[in-house]
């Protein structure tokens, strides 16, 4: 089992198969980023396959698939099937910004893949490529469509929630995601990269107040493991998560650490701290010595992120690491 020095038990890694991504959300990537990682540092399929099968061997029950934009990697479909396989891992999901998911929803879905978690911030195409730059909302909407035929289930949307660009638009989201049976979460932009920090912070606890009445939700529950905070309809058929780091931390109840596509284990989303496993992975290490790693590196996770208190500290872009 592994456990964090402040007593968190950690059963859940998300990994990041790429660091690329065809989109560049303006709360994540710069327009004109160039920073990308040289492919001889991704880890390969079979790195990835045998850290994973570490961390299962160590407890973790949980994977998650991200990028960047995972859909990117050749051959995900492929990695997929062979992490869904490994002994231990009872969850494989996968968050995705839907362009590339009309080819590849069925294949995924096959592949092991049950869980889908899709970015969504705007409805309106203009709206959609002015955050985004770039006019994929059709595609996205595709893709959406191949996703639910191909049986994903739950679908969530996860849409950052932006002062003056898109908190306008909430109330058309809920009533998209409640026709289409899609779970809705709404996320604070997190001071991660200078473009994390300049992208119209704003607590949500008001509007959390605001659907409530309008919709009359009640409190509510979803399996999932995550930090949302959850209204559901009386009936059970629409729920709406909101996911508040800043204005009510969710730290102490934390199981994550993430791992990038460059083998750089990440304890903690608004830490600096990481642990260079793909050297270990490369100069030949045994099994033991990659679990004593793992052990060790996950002890690391610091108690909380000081996304208030030092909103300057993270200069990497989110895309490097997943959200
Ligand atoms: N704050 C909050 N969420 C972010 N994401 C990317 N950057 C940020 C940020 N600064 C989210 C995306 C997507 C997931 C991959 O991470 O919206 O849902
Ligand atoms: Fe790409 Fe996701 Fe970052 Fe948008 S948030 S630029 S879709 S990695």
């Amino acid at each position: 089992m592994l456990h964090d020095n402040h007593g968190r038990r950690i059963d859940y890694l998300r990994l990041s198969v790429t660091d690329r991504c065809d989109m560049r959300c303006a709360y994540c990537m710069p327009e004109g980023f160039k920073g990308y990682e040289e492919p001889s540092l991704w880890l390969s399929f079979d790195e990835i396959e045998r850290v994973v099968a570490a961390f299962a061997h160590l407890g973790v029950q949980r994977l998650r698939l991200t990028g960047g934009e995972p859909l990117l990697r050749l051959g995900l479909a492929g990695l997929a099937r062979r992490l869904s396989a490994l002994p231990g891992i009872s969850d494989l999901s996968l968050s995705t910004n839907a362009t590339q998911l009309a080819r590849q929803a069925e294949g995924l879905r096959e592949a092991g893949i049950k869980r889908l978690n899709v970015s969504l911030d705007s409805l309106d195409r203009e709206r959609f490529a002015a955050i985004t730059r770039r006019d994929a909302l059709p595609a996205v909407l595709n893709g959406l469509a191949a996703a639910k035929a191909a049986g994903f289930s739950p679908i969530k949307i996860n849409m950052v929630v932006m002062a003056g660009v898109n908190d306008q638009e909430i109330d058309a989201m809920a009533d998209y995601c409640f026709e289409q049976r899609f779970i809705l979460r709404l996320i604070e932009t997190m001071p991660v990269g200078s473009t994390g920090r300049s992208t119209g912070f704003m607590t949500i606890g008001p509007i959390q107040e605001r659907l409530r009445a309008r919709l009359g939700l009640i409190d509510g529950l979803i399996p999932g493991g995550g930090p949302a905070r959850y209204l559901v309809s009386p009936d059970g058929r629409f729920s709406v998560g909101f996911i508040t780091p800043l204005s009510q931390h969710f730290c102490d109840s934390c199981n994550r650490v993430r791992l990038g596509v460059d083998g750089m284990l990440y304890p903690c989303l608004g830490d600096n701290g990481r642990l260079d496993l793909r050297s270990l992975l490369r100069y030949g290490c045994s099994d033991p010595e990659l679990e004593s790693a793992l052990i060790e590196g996950v002890r690391r996770k610091p108690l909380r992120h000081e996304f208030t208190e030092e909103p300057g500290k993270i200069v990497r872009f989110m895309s490097s690491t997943g959200g």
